[in-house]
Formats: C-alpha cells, sequence, structure tokens
C-alpha cells in the first residue's frame, strides 16, 4: 500500500521557503496500538502566525483514514486537497485554539518502513523526513516545532514494554488485558523528532554520573537473546557522552537516554529526541558474529545519533534544504570523535584514509553524474532522494575546511577556534530551527581574524556549488635563484544547472620534501623567516603563484596533505617523486596517497593500452615499494594494509573518459594476481608476524592486525590459485573453521570465495549452518556471494539463486542490499554485463521493491547513474534499462525523480 502521488512530479525549491502559517505549541497523542488498526488521537494547541496574512491551515497526512476534526471542542468543515487536510473557518485572531484530529492507520502493512511500522511483532516509528503525516495529520516541517505528551495503549503481554521520548510520567494496567504508558518530552521539538517502541524487549541498562553531577540513565533495547551483543554499543554511547562534553562542552541534556534495535530499517539509525531507533546492524556486536569493521561502525554511527541531540536536535534545520547543517556537522562531529577515540596519529591517520576514501570512491562520482547537487541543494522532488554522500560527507568536509580556515599560529589545528565557533553557533541558536547560512555565520563571527572570517562569502560558495573542483599543482625549481614556485590553478565541471562555476575557498595542506625524504624549511618571498613542516595556504582565485625561496635543491611537493580540501588534486609527479613521498612523508595521508598514485598510474596505461592485458601491468619500482611498505618495522599493520590495497575499480573508472567495466576489472585483477604471486614470500612472512592476536579485542592496534593478516591470506590463496599448490587454501580452510572471532573466519572465508578455491563452497555450507539464526551474519554469508569476482558469467545467475534461498527476504532491507545492492553497486565486473542481463535483473528489482519500498528502490536506482560514461554495448544497453524503468507508469516519486535526472545526462 505505498501512497503514489498522483499527478506530475512537484519540484520543491529552496528560494520558495516561507515561515509556518501556524504554529503548533503542544502536541498530546494518544496512540491505542493495533497492528491492523491503530487508532491515533492528536490534540494540538495552534496559532496563526501573527507575521503572516490570515489563510487557511493546511495540514500534511499520508495514507490516514480520518475520523474526527474538532476545533475548540466542536465539530468543523474541512476539505482535502491532494493529501492535505484543509480547514478555513478557523477561530479568527493570533489567540491558540485546540484542533483534535482522530486517524487510523494499518501498521502491519506499512512495508515502507515509514511512519508506524511492525517489525517482528514490534511496533516502531520513522518520521525523518517526512514519516510524521504518515501517523497523523501535522504541519510535517521542522521548523514547526511542539511539546510532545504521548500515551501509548497496547496488549500488556504481546507490547510489555512502551517507549517514547522524554521521561516517563505514569504507567498502568488497563481493561481486557492492556496497559499504557504516558511520556512527556521535556524539549520541543520537530515532528521529525517523534518516535515511538512498542513490543515484546530486552534492555541492558546504565547509570552514569555527568561532570556537572547529575545522573542519568542510559539503555539499549533489543530482541530477547540479543542482550549479550549490546555492550559494545552501549560502551560506544558512554565514550561518545563524555567525548561531547569533553571537546565542546555540550552535556547530555535528559534524565533517559534510550537506544533500540529494529532489523527492518531503511538506513542506518534515526536521532528522535531520547530515543534513537537503530538498525541492528549498528548496535549488534559480539566478538563471535561481528567483524572489526562492524565494532568501528557500531562506535561511529551510535556517536553520530548521540551527538545528534546537540547538532540536530537543539538546533535544527528550517527546511530540508539544509540538511546538511546537521548532518554535515555531525558526520564531521562522529569521525573527529573517532580519530580521538583511536588515539595514536597513525591510527587517527587510518582513520581519515577511510574517510577519504568514502568520499573518492562514491561521493566524487555523485558529484560527477546525473545527481549531482551542492552539500545545501536547491530543489528536490523527494527529500529522500538526498539523504546523499554529498550532503553527509562533503558536508563533513566543508565543516572540516572551517576548522582548518579558523586555525592560527597558536591553534593551526583550528581545533580552539572551532570549539569558539560552536559556543556561539549554541548561544545564539540554541532551541532554534536554522540554516547553514546561521552555521557558518557564527563560526565566523567567533573567529574574527580568522580566514574564515576575511573570506566567508566566498567560502560559502562550498554550500551552493555541485562539482569536484579540480587544483592543478604546477612546480618550476629554480636553482641560480634557489627557489621553487608552485602554481595552483582551480577548476570545476559543469553539474546540472550549474554550467559556470565560481573559484572556491581551497585550503591547501603542503610540505616540501629534499630528494632524500627530509622535510624542508619552508619560507615564502615576502616572509622574514622560514618555517619547518605542515602550512596551509589558502587557494582564492582561479590561478594563484606562491614562491618558496632558499632551497638548495629541486623539492619535491607534498600537496594536500591530510586532505585538506575535497578536491581532484593534478600534479605531473615523476615516479621518483612518488616513491620518496611513499618512504618518507610526515604526513602518512599523503604516503598512503603516493602508493595509490602509483598503482593508479600503472592501472590506467594498462586500461588505455592497445590489445589484451597484459599478464605484468605492475613493475619491479613498484613492487620493490610495496615490499618495502611490507617489512617497515616502524609502520603500523593498519596503514600496511591500506597501502597494499589496490584503487577500486571505481575509483580507477572516475579517472577515465570513458569507462570499459570489463577492462578495468580484468587490469585490477592482473595488478592483484601479480601482487600475489611477486610479494608471496613477503605475504607469508606478513601472515605468520600478524597472525595471532591474543584474546579479541577491538581495538586499532589489533584490528589493524587482522586487517594485514587477512589480506595475506588472500593473496596467498590468490596465488595459489595459478600454481595449484593446496597448502594455503588448506590453512585458509583451517583458520576459518578454528578462528576465535568473526573477522579471522570471515577474512579466511572471503580469501577462499575471492580466490575461486574449491574449499569455498564446503566453507559457505558450514558457515550457513552455523550462523543460520544470525540475521546480520547471513547478511555476510549472502553478500560476500554476490560480491565475489565474477569469472564466467556465473555471478548473476547465482544472485537469481540467492534471491529463492529460504532465508532469503525481499522485504527486509538488509536482506535485499546484501544480495541485489552488493551486486549492483559494488560488483562492476559482474554487474556490466555484454549481454546487458546485469541492467535487466537491475530493472526489474527497482520496479518489484519500488512498489512496497520506494526509498530503498530509489537508492538500488542509483546503481546506474554513471550510464553515459559507459563504453559501448554497456553505454546504450543502461540507457535503454533505465528508459524501460521510466516508461513504468506506477513509479514512486523517489525513482522517477533519480531515473528523470538520468535519462537529462
Ligand atoms: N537522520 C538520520 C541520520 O543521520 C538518517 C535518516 C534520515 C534516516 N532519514 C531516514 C534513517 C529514514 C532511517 C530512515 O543518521
Ligand atoms: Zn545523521
Amino acid at each position: 500500500m505505498t501512497s503514489l502521488r498522483e499527478g506530475p512530479t512537484t519540484v520543491i525549491r529552496r528560494e520558495d521557503y516561507v515561515a509556518p502559517a501556524y504554529f503548533i505549541d503542544t502536541v498530546d497523542l494518544t496512540f491505542d496500538l493495533d497492528p491492523a488498526k491503530t487508532r491515533v488521537l492528536n490534540r494540538m494547541r495552534v496559532r496563526r502566525n501573527p507575521a503572516l496574512p490570515a489563510q487557511a491551515l493546511r495540514l500534511d497526512g499520508e495514507d490516514l483514514n480520518l475520523a474526527r476534526v474538532l476545533v475548540n471542542g466542536t465539530g468543523t468543515s474541512f476539505r482535502m486537497e491532494g493529501s492535505q487536510l484543509v480547514l478555513e473557518k478557523l477561530p479568527e485572531g493570533t489567540e491558540p485554539f485546540e484542533l483534535e484530529i482522530f486517524t487510523t492507520c494499518n501498521p502491519a502493512k506499512n512495508t515502507q518502513l515509514m511512519g508506524l511500522y511492525v517489525s517482528q511483532g514490534t511496533f516502531f516509528t520513522q518520521c525523518e523526513a517526512e514519516g510524521f503525516r504518515r501517523i497523523t495529520y501535522f504541519l510535517d516541517r521542522p521548523d514547526v516545532m511542539a511539546s510532545f505528551t504521548v500515551t501509548l495503549r497496547a496488549d500488556q503481554a504481546a507490547y510489555p514494554v512502551l517507549l517514547s521520548n522524554g521521561n516517563l510520567v505514569e504507567q498502568g494496567p488497563l481493561e481486557g488485558g492492556r496497559h499504557y504508558a504516558k511520556w512527556v518530552d521535556p524539549h520541543k521539538k520537530p515532528c521529525y523528532l517523534f518516535a515511538l517502541v512498542a513490543g515484546n524487549l530486552v534492555h541492558r541498562e546504565q547509570k552514569i554520573i555527568s561532570r556537572s553531577g547529575t545522573e542519568h540513565t542510559l539503555q539499549v533495547y533489543v530482541r530477547r537473546g540479543d542482550l549479550d551483543k549490546t555492550e559494545h554499543a552501549m560502551h560506544s554511547l558512554m565514550a561518545a557522552i563524555a567525548w561531547d562534553e569533553a571537546r565542546f562542552g555540550l552535556p547530555l541534556d535528559l534524565e533517559r537516554f534510550m537506544i533500540v534495535a529494529t532489523s527492518d530499517f531503511n538506513m542506518g539509525a534515526m536521532e528522535n529526541k531520547g530515543l534513537n531507533i537503530f538498525n541492528t546492524k549498528y548496535v549488534l556486536a559480539s566478538p563471535a558474529t561481528a567483524t572489526d569493521t562492524d565494532f568501528a561502525n557500531v562506535e561511529s554511527v551510535v556517536a553520530h545519533e548521540y551527538f545528534h541531540n546537540w547538532t540536530g536536535n537543539r538546533v535544527t534545520c528550517r527546511d530540508w534544504f539544509q540538511l546538511s547543517l546537521k548532518e554535515g556537522l555531525t558526520v564531521f562531529r562522529d569521525q573527529e570523535f573517532s580519530m580521538d577515540m583511536a588515539g595514536s596519529p597513525s591510527a587517527r591517520a587510518v582513520k581519515r584514509i577511510e574517510d577519504v576514501r568514502v568520499l573518492r570512491t562514491a561521493q566524487f562520482p555523485e558529484d560527477a553524474g546525473p545527481m549531482a547537487h551542492p552539500v545545501r541543494p536547491d530543489q528536490y522532488a523527494e527529500i529522500n532522494n538526498f539523504y546523499t554522500l554529498t550532503v553527509y560527507e562533503k558536508g563533513a568536509e566543508v565543516v572540516r575546511m572551517q576548522q582548518t580556515l579558523v586555525g592560527s599560529q597558536s591553534d593551526p589545528s583550528g581545533r580552539e577556534g572551532f570549539a569558539k565557533g560552536m559556543k556561539l553557533y549554541f548561544e545564539r541558536h540554541d532551541g532554534q530551527a536554522v540554516t547553514c547560512d546561521d552555521f557558518a555565520q557564527a563560526m565566523a563571527d567567533a573567529n574574527p581574524d580568522s580566514d574564515l572570517a576575511r573570506l566567508l562569502p566566498q567560502f560559502k560558495r562550498w554550500y551552493s556549488q555541485a562539482g569536484t573542483p579540480r587544483v592543478k599543482a604546477q612546480g618550476i625549481y629554480n636553482a641560480s635563484e634557489r627557489t621553487y614556485t608552485l602554481t595552483l590553478s582551480q577548476s570545476c565541471p559543469a553539474t546540472p544547472g550549474q554550467p559556470v562555476k565560481e573559484p572556491f575557498v581551497i585550503p591547501v595542506a603542503l610540505g616540501l620534501l629534499s630528494a632524500e625524504g627530509q622535510e624542508l624549511p619552508l619560507q615564502l618571498a615576502h616572509e622574514s623567516h622560514a618555517r619547518t613542516g605542515n602550512r596551509t595556504l589558502v587557494l582564492t582565485q582561479a590561478s594563484e603563484t606562491f614562491t618558496f625561496i632558499n632551497l638548495d635543491s629541486a623539492p619535491v611537493p607534498s600537496l594536500l596533505r591530510g586532505f585538506s580540501a575535497p578536491v581532484i588534486l593534478e600534479h605531473d609527479y615523476t615516479d621518483t617523486q612518488l616513491l620518496t613521498l611513499l618512504a618518507h612523508d610526515t604526513d602518512p595521508f599523503n604516503r598512503w596517497e603516493a602508493g595509490q598514485r602509483l598503482a593508479l598510474r600503472r592501472a590506467l596505461t594498462a586500461i588505455r593500452a592497445d590489445g589484451p592485458v597484459p599478464a605484468e601491468v605492475l613493475d619491479t619500482a613498484y613492487l620493490d615499494a610495496m615490499r618495502a611498505v611490507l617489512h617497515h618495522p616502524g609502520l603500523d599493520a593498519a596503514f600496511k594494509e591500506l597501502v597494499l590495497t589496490l584503487p577500486a575499480e571505481t575509483y580507477i573508472g572516475e579517472q577515465l573518459d570513458v569507462v570499459d567495466p570489463q577492462r578495468i576489472h580484468t587490469v585490477r585483477e592482473a595488478m592483484r594476481q601479480q601482487l600475489a604471486h611477486a610479494l608471496h614470500d613477503d605475504w607469508v612472512h606478513a601472515y605468520e608476524a600478524h597472525k595471532d592476536n591474543g584474546a579479541y579485542r577491538p581495538d586499532p592496534v589489533s584490528s589493524g592486525r587482522r586487517a594485514l593478516a587477512g589480506l595475506a591470506l588472500q593473496m596467498l590463496c590468490v596465488a595459489a590459485r595459478d600454481n595449484g599448490n593446496p597448502v594455503w587454501p588448506g590453512k585458509a580452510y583451517q583458520r576459518f573453521k578454528d578462528a576465535g572471532n568473526m573477522t579471522d573466519r570471515f577474512n579466511a572465508l572471503q580469501a577462499l570465495v575471492i580466490s575461486g578455491h574449491a574449499l569455498a563452497q564446503e566453507a559457505l555450507q558450514r558457515f550457513h549452518s552455523q550462523f543460520q539464526h544470525d540475521d546480520l551474519v547471513l547478511d555476510k554469508w549472502f553478500a560476500l556471494q554476490a560480491g565475489a569476482p565474477d569469472r564466467s558469467g556465473n555471478i548473476l545467475p547465482l544472485v537469481r539463486q540467492l534471491m529463492q534461498h529460504p532465508d532469503f527476504h525481499l522485504r527486509n532491507p538488509n536482506r535485499a542490499r546484501s544480495v541485489i545492492s552488493t551486486y549492483c553497486h559494488a560488483n562492476p565486473g559482474a554487474f556490466h554485463r555484454a549481454d546487458a542481463a546485469g541492467y535487466a535483473f537491475w530493472c526489474e528489482r527497482v520496479l518489484e521493491i519500488d512498489a512496497f519500498n520506494p526509498q530503498v528502490a530509489a537508492r538500488l536506482a542509483r546503481a546506474l547513474d554513471r550510464w553515459s560514461k559507459l563504453a559501448e554495448p554497456y553505454r546504450s544497453a543502461a540507457r535503454e534499462a533505465i528508459a524501460r524503468v521510466a516508461a513504468h507508469d506506477a513509479l514512486s516519486n523517489d525513482v522517477r525523480e533519480v531515473v528523470t535526472r538520468a535519462l537529462a545526462d
């Protein structure tokens, strides 16, 4: 029963914003919960906005059955306009009045998982962005903030736990085996932060005392049987609370803070005030069932949702165009938190590299494709489509640059200046619904002498202009003058609706190294003395030249250290320079980046060459450098694993004008094969040195060791594929069976599956029977198979077969994604088939899923975003598949927007 909005898709524009015509000061909701027919009584205190002319009250609603509308206790006339309830005859003046609306809805049939729905016998809600209107008629917009009182009534035996936002003020039995609970939220909030949960759940509880001495109760609710997997989430929550108080002076403002896990969830998690609702994937973790990556994800998502309590909830968005106000800022905060938790500089760098890798492999393509949009979009047809990598991850980079640009001599990182900006932001805007401009203004005003304050209007182009800027760097060394002249030029490609871009403010952190790898003192022509190490140049023009003096020999530039801006940096590095950076740079990010550039250059050469892919894509210089990294005594295992991992196929594809996915796949496979053989003995050494790590702990050091051991084992199995030597596959199988934790077990299984060894089948079967009762582990089992390298066109038939498996459930988003999204989004070599069968499969699934869950379908629909860059025959076939989806007459707004934009590319 998805609601397909009739008529042509309407576009919502940022410039059309008007304040709400009415305010809702209080809401008193009473739910009679029943899966098939839940009754919702909604009593509001409403007041006309005196700043606007008198007009009708238009309330949003969707998939509701309306039974009654009363104004100040008496019946009133109303009409429906589309899905809106319109009330015209309201009391005159601006005095508040009572509005009472009684509706029913059907949570059991709510397959979209927006609004009120049932998952495994438990009621959950999801209201962001526009789900509250599926619960009751309301002004469903974030700038209408109300005080909520919620009474839940339900069958006591089936739903012993009744939760909502805020504090529990009353509870007790009712007639007929029912009971009730009454909750009052002490904070005003927009309705997208409303939540309720009702079901048979158990919880872990923890009392904490804040810095100011107040006591708080923390609770994590899960299904019976999952309690032993909640310790890590609880620890992460406590760490996040302590961190926000320590770094930003932001305390927990509630007596009670709850997290509830559900296995049916469209996204990662949701920051409802005091009652966060999570996808089980980001709550549950035990050493036996979760990998190191899962543990890290739980930590960062728990922190992310907690941090929203201030950045999102206490100060919220004026309208949904401002989404990055809360999301970009909160991602920045969770990234900083994870780095601070990681501890050592090296572990911090590993986290930074991982974050940048996500940005470059996934956000850069988005910014170069048909769905490209500014961090603060100007228009949308369906807001759900704008919970994107651009709003989240690029938005976080835009916040990070603000931190960099408030830095000073005494505060080089900008951390202190940034904390001052946050303080001012909350002094000004606590309790308000504001814009991205308000945030940047507070940051600049708190740091009046900073580059940010000086350049604010231009800096804000990062919010308004889409596309990834390119920075071209050219360096000329003048031996007689002893100068090095660095010219930085920026440009930004056209994006939909934005043919021409103005220059950005781009902080370029850099250092100069000698040919021997020594960090050189940096002195610009106008400066009286040199500074050692890192410094940040701020590029504001289309092209600028910087002259460094007193240099005895040609330097090796280490540019964009720490990835100081979300740009593509182009520089004609020689191999020798890259090898110097890889071996000696003091900036770990650029050290890693040098290795990636070396690999990328070799991949691109082989891809662009005519004729069949050579067996030897990698040369001795590269292989020797990788060997040196692997044996380096001073580098962490986690960092080595990142350096030894080849650039992803999609990242390679982004560097090309025309993408032949099969050729990219073949070249990368050849590189992997070569790396496996040429470094065989080194992999043996690495494996033996890192395979034993004692009792499981998800700390950065031991997880880095497990990652490197896992990669080594995979390489050894890949090598065994050609030489037929059964020793390493045998060892992998043994490790798979004996492993003391899921990380080692899964890495061993993956090594067998990726290398395509015969033992893989046995191992997969064993894994399934061992973990068949654990949904999250089964998701991994499905995903591993759907994402396996395609050797003979066998993956698509396997994917179809997996969909017939008794454990496959299309309606469960995690399970659907584990098979379908993994295949369409994360397995390009298997998806882009010359016979177009991958695209036909995609088309079928998008339509099939759209009929019951548009949000999930629209994300899948984006798998063909980059169709126009494909080589033939892929290009025409992909376009045809998109056109087939677009031609369907009963599409959701969500999917329609994605495919319409794709076809316009
Ligand atoms: N605001 C949530 C977050 O940042 C994500 C979110 C937005 C969401 N819309 C959603 C989650 C819909 C589930 C369903 O973390
Ligand atoms: Zn968020």
